[in-house]
């Protein structure tokens, strides 16, 4: 890897290897979801928390103010919308240099493996490497499942995330599963964990982050798991002290449970 790429991920994985990406890219093909109706209200208390800050170019431009020191990684796919029964027909929509131009710390497009448009989706990843590979800027590819979240299966994430990282994306950003260690085990580059749709309480998701990295995952890029919650400053700090300091669940909780307050 050359200095630039090595800074850029070393900037996104902290010294311990690790993560906590922020993940606010939702509106790209949801709109205004819901507690993400103000993005800038939303976004800029948990800043200080996250790791990066994974995002679109209009929501970063318009809603997130220059002087904060957060490697950005940038949504660079869309051209689809949640109206649309399938989700998989999406483009690179931000060119390199603009990408450059915002200094970013990596770009992010989704694939959709063994959909209608696994091909076009497959050859955008791979172009997108080629043009971000001059820049040294990663590439993280999202094996995304669209509507049918019933895909998110070992065998299907452990196939994703492969081909993605064969393609050569430089992370990865999957679903946590049952037999998860299988996923991580066959994908040679860093994977990172969505949080997916809301879980009924925070204590889930502490379980599935403690879990995720206890089977090798090398962080989370969570979004509506942390910014629906009544106390989102309270999740992400717990998820911090999961993913760096290996705090076990209930430690994790206590921590939540005080800073509810
Ligand atoms: C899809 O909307 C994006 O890739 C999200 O960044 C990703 O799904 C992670 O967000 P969440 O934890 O809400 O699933």
């Amino acid at each position: 890897m050359d200095w630039g790429m090595k800074n850029r991920m070393q900037r996104i994985f902290k010294e311990d290897g690790k993560t906590v990406m922020l993940a606010v890219d939702h509106g790209y093909f949801l709109g205004a979801v819901s507690r993400m109706e103000k993005p800038t209200q939303a976004i800029q208390p948990l800043i200080p928390y996250a790791d990066s800050l994974m995002i679109t170019r209009g929501i970063l431009r318009n809603c997130i103010d220059p002087k904060y020191n957060i490697p950005i990684v940038l949504r660079v796919s869309g051209k689809n919308s949640v109206l649309k029964e399938d989700l998989s027909d999406e483009e690179v929509v931000v060119s390199m240099q603009d990408a450059a131009r915002l200094g970013v710390s990596a770009v992010a497009l989704s694939i959709y493996v063994g959909t209608a448009h696994e091909h076009q989706t497959l050859l955008a990843l791979s172009k997108l490497i080629n043009e971000a590979e001059p820049f040294g800027i990663p590439v993280l590819a999202v094996t995304a499942v669209g509507k049918e979240l019933e895909r998110r299966d070992a065998k299907y994430l452990s196939l994703s995330c492969r081909i993605a990282a064969e393609l050569g994306a430089h992370i990865v950003k999957t679903y946590y599963c049952e037999d998860f260690e299988k996923v991580v085990e066959s994908c040679p580059v860093p994977v990172v964990i969505a949080g997916g749709p809301k879980l009924k309480d925070e204590l889930d998701v502490f379980q599935m982050a403690h879990d995720a990295i206890s089977k090798g995952a090398k962080g989370v890029d969570m979004g509506r798991n942390i910014w629906q919650s009544r106390w989102p400053v309270a999740v992400i700090s717990a998820i911090k002290s999961i993913v760096h300091e290996k705090a076990s669940v209930d430690k994790a909780t206590k921590l939540f449970e005080e800073l509810k307050k």
